[in-house]
């Protein structure tokens, strides 16, 4: 996930033989059975029947297993210092889950220095790679200045292309919300716009409210960024259909909908993107996805990973967690953890196995991809290929 570094290896090919089952996330092939992949430096150059498969410079024996697109988490707050292991364990005893907890994190972030937050990002960042997630999406957000946003970019572009301008996470204490706003949509967005591909923004009771949410997005995409919405966490307010009127790529979390909210998805072209390591780390009820899929909208999973509300790297157990909770099928999930992520960060040369696409990919150890749900908590990824490298 990192910026791609030289790579001797970079024009070589890579025949993945002996695949039992090639989970393609891809509408028209499906799954395969007795498949073969070759990748072609960093692309996919030829999928078929393992007996028909060419000769490679390289040979990746799966042996049976069950082959997956690399996960697409498309939605990470990774740039942070300090953890709120207390702050989780006091909801696991009934306290509510709020967001105020995110000015902890602020506080100490701020106090970081560069060196230290690059640390923390790049052990989870390694961490998502060994557990198959091959493209993550990192924001802004724990340091509500203009110095401290554009540092936060700064550090998480040094780990992903897909970074996030969120300025307006919250409104940082002792300032005015109108004011704080008009920072964010300004001189901070100006600071941070070179940095960032996208605007994000927690529109929500307590945070920012339809009208500040608005400006934001507003501003950000005049600042030439594609638009994505923390939405409907919380409360049932205005995000979604505001993410859907303003054309975001994606409306997150999408746990309080109402009927209005689930009509905008279906009829727009706005990404559902659950993240349900939030409700369980919250103690908040499970978004039914079946709901969304039923009515023609697009689901993505993400981990939604950060210190205080989904402190899991883990797509896996997002997969699992939607399965269990959300009414989804073992297949949809898959789909919506690697295909639907990467629809919602617009990118068409990921999260599917066709021809020419980026060869990212996993080999589990199982026979299934339903064994993502089926074994929770168990480590089932084998191998990863990243950029048509393999690392086991
Ligand atoms: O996506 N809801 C807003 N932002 C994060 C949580 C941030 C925090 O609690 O530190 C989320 O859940
Ligand atoms: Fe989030």
């Amino acid at each position: 996930m990192s910026a791609p570094q030289p790579d001797e290896n970079a024009a070589t090919s890579l025949l993945i033989a002996n695949i039992g089952e090639l989970f393609t996330a891809d509408p028209e092939t499906g799954i395969m059975n007795d498949a073969a992949i070759v990748t072609e430096g960093d692309r996919i150059a030829w999928i078929g029947l393992n007996a028909e498969a060419p000769q490679a410079d390289a040979r990746l024996d799966a042996g049976g297993r069950a082959v997956i697109p690399g996960f697409v988490d498309s939605h990470s707050h990774l740039v942070f210092a300090g953890d709120r292991h207390a702050e989780f364990a006091a909801r696991m005893s009934g306290e509510p889950y709020t967001g105020g907890g995110i000015r902890t994190t602020v506080a100490a972030t701020r106090m970081a220095s560069d060196e230290r937050l690059r640390a923390t990002a790049a052990r989870l960042t390694a961490e998502m790679l060994r557990q198959g997630t091959t493209t993550v999406e990192i924001k802004s957000g724990y340091g509500l200045t203009v110095a401290d946003e554009s540092r936060s970019l700064r550090i998480a572009g040094e780990f992903t292309a897909e970074t996030t301008y969120l300025g307006a996470h919250t409104v940082p204490a002792g300032a005015d919300p109108d004011e704080y706003t008009a920072l964010a949509c300004g001189p901070m967005l100006e600071a941070c716009a070179p940095h960032a591909k996208w605007a994000d923004v927690f529109c929500e009771r307590g945070a920012f409210d339809g009208d500040q949410a608005r400006a934001v997005l507003t501003a950000s995409a005049k600042a030439g960024l594609g638009l994505r919405v923390h939405a409907n966490q919380l409360t049932a307010g205005p995000g979604v259909r505001l993410a859907v009127e303003l054309g975001a790529a994606s409306a997150d979390h999408c746990t309080h909908l109402t009927y209005a909210d689930v009509d905008a998805l279906a009829n727009g072209d706005t990404v559902a993107t659950l993240l349900p390591g939030a409700e369980f780390s919250t103690r908040s009820p499970y978004p039914d996805a079946r709901r969304l899929i039923d009515a023609g909208a697009t689901v993505a999973l993400a981990t939604d990973c950060n210190p205080g509300s989904s402190f899991t790297s883990s797509m896996a157990f997002c997969i699992a967690l939607a399965v269990r909770e959300m009414h989804m099928t073992p297949a949809e999930a898959l789909t919506a953890a690697t295909a639907g992520g990467a629809q919602a960060l617009r990118r068409a040369d990921i999260g599917r196995l066709v021809v020419g696409a980026r060869a990212d990919l996993a080999v589990l150890d199982a026979p299934s991809h339903v064994h993502l749900a089926y074994r929770p908590g168990t480590p089932l990824i084998e191998t990863v290929v990243h950029d048509g490298t393999a690392t086991r």
